[in-house]
């Protein structure tokens, strides 16, 4: 780890449904895999402050097709270990709250490596999560 950036070999990159946690200038920082992407998430909920990363865990969606419920194929959640509310790890919104938003980072791939930064997510990082997801345990 150098100045405001953390490497990470993608090797050692954290499976769907885990989460490596990393410090960043003071910032305890969740890195998590969701699909084929990579995404860094704040350990503070945005709520009351609890350990969202350290302490919260990985759960799966549901979506509404046809009317009908089904199951989601990512673990793309993100439940908070004091209230349960869920967060999509792609765009940090509060599915309970849509206006609360955990603080999101960038993560980008350099060779074999992922470079997290404390700058926000590029936009297109976003655009490929599933913005209607339901919470559902796993
Ligand atoms: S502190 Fe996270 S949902 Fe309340």
């Amino acid at each position: 780890m150098t100045g405001s950036r953390v490497r990470i070999a993608v090797a050692d990159a954290p499976a769907a449904g885990e989460v490596r946690l990393v410090e960043l200038d003071s910032h305890t920082i969740g890195l998590y895999r969701v699909g084929d992407r990579y995404y860094a998430v704040a350990d503070r909920c945005p709520h009351r402050g609890a350990p969202l990363c350290s302490a919260g865990r990985v759960v799966r969606g549901i979506t509404l097709e046809h009317g009908n419920p089904t199951r989601g194929a990512a673990l793309g959640l993100l439940r908070c270990p004091w209230h349960k509310w869920d967060f999509d790890i792609a765009t940090g919104r509060c599915l309970v709250q849509p206006r609360l938003r955990v603080r999101r980072y960038r993560v980008e791939h350099d060779g074999d490596d992922l470079i997290i930064t404390l700058q926000h997510p590029a936009p297109e990082a976003a655009a490929a999560s599933e913005p209607d997801r339901l919470a559902l345990t796993p």
